[in-house]
């Protein structure tokens, strides 16, 4: 069953660069535009949207996280997102026009099923991205857009992770596409990356035996920083959830332009910090900032460990350890910058003689509150 591999989180993360793929098929035409009639809405209901809000819990919150920045570059249109266990207990303003966007692998969370019931009375329509045939989200919801990661065992999440991020990224296109931006030179280029970015995540699946190394050196460490900005700050979120649930240690992302607002007060000597640098080209103000909160905390002694672009020349002096992923446009990087975190933090957990596919006190799907 496990296909050769000790755990099934290894096969999971070797599935990826397939579960990725497969959740492009048949979603992109011969012409390179989307058709999604799956998500059942007109293009005159898609135009009249005038707010997206994500619900999610866990990993599928990160993917979310990741969407919004997708959805307001390419569509412009305002886009929350939000913990489906806070959703729920607020008094969300939700209308007609809202479309509400519900993650889940399981389709069984039940404070993303509540969390979409709540939008659905207030009159708002429901997509549920999903990857699990039938379950009750998607029933409960106008239209539902399946990730096809195949059934994930293990309970850290990590192919249909990547799966979700392909779905939203689907949904923040189609909806640029249909809605007509200024973008729309952007949208067909970046549909063409998306369709060959499979074959980037195996890439990176080839070069992991130096994170694995590296892992198993950090094995009786206590804490493990992340920071990114943009979409790696997500990423670095989910790179510190991963820690957290297998390693059982204390693990914690954050927006690398907070640092000064307080955790750099963490930083001591030897703390190992994973720092996911957005690409050099695209938005070099970015990549830049990036570059000198990395020499900020080496310079207080951090041991850093650097996620960056191939070819990006400027974080060498200042990465004690170097993770190199390929290039990818900028909003497209977590499909490939997520996959090393997810080797690290696996790795570590074996190395601490943790149970990998079923970590204590976790469930893969959290049915009751
Ligand atoms: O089945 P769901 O996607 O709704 O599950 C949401 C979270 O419970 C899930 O992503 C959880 O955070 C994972 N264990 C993360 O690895």
């Amino acid at each position: 069953e496990k296909g050769g591999y000790d755990y099934f989180m290894l096969k999971e993360i070797a599935e990826q660069p397939k579960a990725v793929a497969d959740t492009l098929l048949g979603r992109i035409d011969a012409g390179g535009s989307l058709t999604l009639d799956e998500v059942r809405m007109s293009a005159s209901e898609l135009r009249e949207v005038d707010k997206v809000v994500i619900v999610a819990c866990g990993t599928a919150f990160h993917a979310g996280l990741i969407a919004k920045y997708a959805i307001e570059h390419w569509t412009r249109i305002p886009c929350e997102v939000e913990l489906a266990s806070e959703f729920r207990y607020r008094d969300p303003i939700l209308g007609a026009r809202s479309l509400v966007i519900a993650i889940s692998q399981s389709g069984e969370t039940m404070d993303t099923l509540m969390a979409l019931r709540h939008a659905r009375e207030q009159g708002s329509k429901v997509l549920a991205i999903c990857n699990t045939n039938g379950s009750t989200i998607p029933r409960e919801s106008d239209a539902v857009l399946y990730t096809h990661a195949g059934p994930e065992v293990a309970v850290a999440s990590t192919k249909a992770f990547l799966t979700q991020l392909v779905a939203c990224y689907l949904v923040a296109l189609y909806l640029g596409q249909v809605r007509g931006t200024k973008w729309g030179d952007e949208i067909s280029a970046v549909i063409r990356d998306l369709s060959q970015i499979s074959g980037e995540v195996e890439r990176v699946l080839e070069t992991m035996e130096p994170v694995r190394e590296l892992a198993r050196s950090l094995a009786d460490k206590k804490t493990v920083l992340f920071l990114g900005r943009h979409v790696g700050y997500p990423v670095a979120l989910e790179g510190a959830l991963k820690l957290k649930e297998l390693a059982y240690m204390h693990a914690e992302g954050f927006a690398a332009g907070e640092l000064k607002h307080g955790p750099i007060a963490l930083i001591e000597p030897d703390l190992p910090v994973v720092v996911v640098v957005p690409s050099p080209r695209g938005r070099s103000v970015l990549h830049d900032k990036i570059v000198s909160n990395i020499q900020e905390i080496r310079a207080r002694g951090a041991r850093t460990i650097v996620i960056a672009e191939e070819g990006d020349e400027a974080v060498v002096p200042y990465a004690d350890h170097l993770v190199r992923i390929p290039a990818t446009p900028t909003l497209l990087q977590p499909l490939v910058a997520t996959v090393p975190l997810q080797v690290f933090a696996c790795e570590l957990a074996t190395a601490r003689g943790n149970e990998v596919d079923q970590p204590r006190n976790l469930a893969k799907s959290v049915t009751v509150e």
